[in-house]
């Protein structure tokens, strides 16, 4: 590879993101980021954010472009980049937090649900979780730009596009992971924050009401 990945996304977004993640992840910890791209990212919120270990990964292939960055940026918190796709297996390790970032509308839904239960199962109890992207609501998109982008999306590959943060809500659950905000960001974006529950709290939480 002949230097560095770049996405412009990536650097326009970084610092609203970095923005909300300091506000969620304030203690001390790890962090497992599925889907890092260029690595962009990971160098931004390690360096933004010292009191947290980073984990970057990506699919086979992709690693290398994240390697790249970090080894640029000598960050004593961020780990090297590791192999992970999401529709595979995951880590035994357990993190504090996970991240993922314009993820969802890229993977076919079955590598989204497996996102939803991969992140239950590495989060500890109390972890929390927060997915950046565009995403519909309620059955609509949320603006013009979002509605243009999943046709594109679709044309492109079928498999593809822009999800519904109600459909991600209702699969989440089941897996652990409920969904304790939604803040809208710049460019008709938004981060939805998860907490991984105790597996007790996600029994009664779907116990019928009688
Ligand atoms: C649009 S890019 C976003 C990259 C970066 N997170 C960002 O926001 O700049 C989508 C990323 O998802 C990754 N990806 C696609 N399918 C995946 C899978 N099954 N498991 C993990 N990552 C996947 C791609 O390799 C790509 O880097």
């Amino acid at each position: 590879m002949h230097g560095k990945p770049f996405a412009e996304s990536a650097e326009q977004n970084k610092g609203p993101i970095l923005g909300v993640l300091r506000a969620w992840f304030t203690e001390p910890g790890s962090v497992l980021e599925v889907g890092s791209g260029t690595g962009q990212h990971a160098v931004h919120f390690a360096a933004g954010m010292p009191h947290l270990q980073w984990q970057p990964t990506e699919v086979q292939g992709r690693v290398e472009g994240v390697e790249a960055w970090r080894l640029e940026a000598g960050l004593a918190n961020l780990r090297p980049a590791r192999v992970l796709d999401a529709a595979g297996l995951w880590p035994a390790e357990r993190y504090d937090y996970a991240f993922t970032a314009n993820t969802a509308h890229i993977m076919h839904w079955p590598a989204v649900l497996a996102t939803l239960a991969g992140v239950a199962g590495v989060l500890r109890d109390g972890g929390l979780f927060a997915m950046y992207g565009p995403f519909a609501r309620a059955g609509r998109h949320t603006a013009r730009s979002n509605l243009d982008f999943d046709r594109s999306l679709r044309r492109m590959d079928p498999g593809m596009g822009v999800r519904d943060m109600d459909d991600l809500e209702r699969e989440a659950l089941p897996c652990g992971l409920r969904l304790l905000e939604v803040v809208a960001m710049p460019a008709d974006n938004f981060t939805l924050i998860w907490s991984r529950q105790h597996p007790d709290e996600t029994r009664r939480a779907q116990r019928p009401q009688s």
